[in-house]
């Protein structure tokens, strides 16, 4: 289906931050995308306006009961001047089965597609060109009925908003950081019948508390385990895990508890074309710590929108780090990223028919 929005530019654009300081997530362009949602009219009125504070009563019933969800993406400027998104459809599905579990109001993905496209169209000053970096894309929805009382609101916005960023860990000297993981065996993040695979605020402010206390050990992020028997590896903070043991790459599996990344499946689909022996199946944190001590793991990653590719470096189970690999980026880690990446922002042909051209 085709969709068509008003348009009202700024009158008042902001000047474009420094390419080289881009930090992940703090400066935001100059428009964005709004959209109502009513039980009388749908989703309706979807519009590109100037980008600004948003009107809010304090009993939108979001503030009380978190009744939300985003989304993640990016567009990409190729150097021989096109415009990119990566897989935009399978975001929009995501949107689907996200809201089917929060009570939200389905989407048409053409439409999701649209109001994306239609802002990113107006933006595309604000995609910058230096190597490492895209234009962040934030869709979210959330419940603005004013009422206080845990039933689904019927009353809906649904905004997107856009940020130029640089890579989501902070690397001095630029090109990947390899990081250093918390396996977290005191808090869970998702258990099975909750939200875990759907992506909502609330799995983010639950994980905080972990998170910080990663920092405190010196570590980015968090490794989860399974909330039963705080034994199998479930994600990162923000991205899916891989470990390379032997000649296998074994991610977790899609059970409920794991959010279905959209660069965690183009990671398998690439690893699957390139004859790699992958597994989707439960990994104990024994098994890893044994095979680091025998000698064969080989490699640590994890995978996601904004941290794209990242190698890990050390893992800390139990207050003792674990150097995986020579605690630098893994061949394969590199290879995905170049590859990925490369498709993304148009420098390695798409054979796998990924990004879409706006
Ligand atoms: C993404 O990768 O798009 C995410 O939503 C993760 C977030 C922590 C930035």
């Amino acid at each position: 289906m085709n969709y068509s929005f008003n348009i009202q530019l700024t009158k008042s654009p902001k000047p474009k931050p420094n390419p080289d300081t881009l930090k992940f997530g703090r400066a935001f362009t100059d428009h964005m995308f709004v959209m109502e949602y009513t039980e009388e009219k749908g989703w309706h009125d979807g519009c590109v306006v100037p980008y600004g504070p948003i009107e809010l009563e304090p009993s939108s019933s979001v503030l009380h009961y978190a009744q939300q969800m985003f989304e993640g993406m990016k567009a990409y400027r190729t150097s021989d001047g096109r415009f990119l998104l990566f897989r935009p459809y399978k975001n929009a599905q995501r949107v689907n089965l996200t809201n089917e579990r929060m009570c939200i109001p389905e989407m048409d993905e053409d439409l999701f597609v649209a109001s994306v496209k239609a802002l990113v169209e107006v933006e595309k000053d604000w995609i910058p060109a230096k190597p490492g970096t895209s234009l962040y894309i934030r869709p979210f929805i959330f419940a603005n009925e004013t009422f206080i009382g845990v039933t689904p609101a019927t009353r809906f916005k649904y905004i997107v908003i856009c940020s130029p960023v640089g890579p989501y860990y902070d690397t001095p000297g630029g090109g990947l950081l390899a990081a250093s993981i918390y396996v977290e065996e005191e808090y869970v993040r998702a258990a099975q019948g909750g939200t875990g695979f759907a992506k909502v605020g609330g799995n983010y402010a639950g994980a905080m508390k972990a998170q910080t206390k990663a920092k405190e050990h010196g570590c980015e992020q968090v490794l989860w385990l399974d909330a039963a028997e705080h034994s199998y590896v479930e994600e990162i903070g923000t991205s899916n895990a891989f470990f390379v043991i032997g000649d296998e790459v074994i991610t977790a599996p899609l059970l409920g508890t794991i959010l279905p990344g959209v660069t965690r499946a183009s990671v398998i689909e690439l690893l699957q074309k390139w004859n790699f022996k992958v597994s989707e199946r439960r990994l104990r944190i024994e098994e890893v710590v044994k095979a680091s001590e025998d000698g064969t793991l080989k490699e640590i990653f994890s995978t996601g929108t904004a941290a794209v590719i990242s190698p890990v470096a050390k893992l800390m189970v139990k207050n003792n780090f674990i150097t995986i690999g020579d605690g630098g980026v893994g061949a394969l880690s590199q290879r995905l990223y170049d590859t990925l990446y490369g498709i993304q922002t148009g420098a390695v042909k798409d054979d796998m028919g990924w990004t879409i051209e706006f």
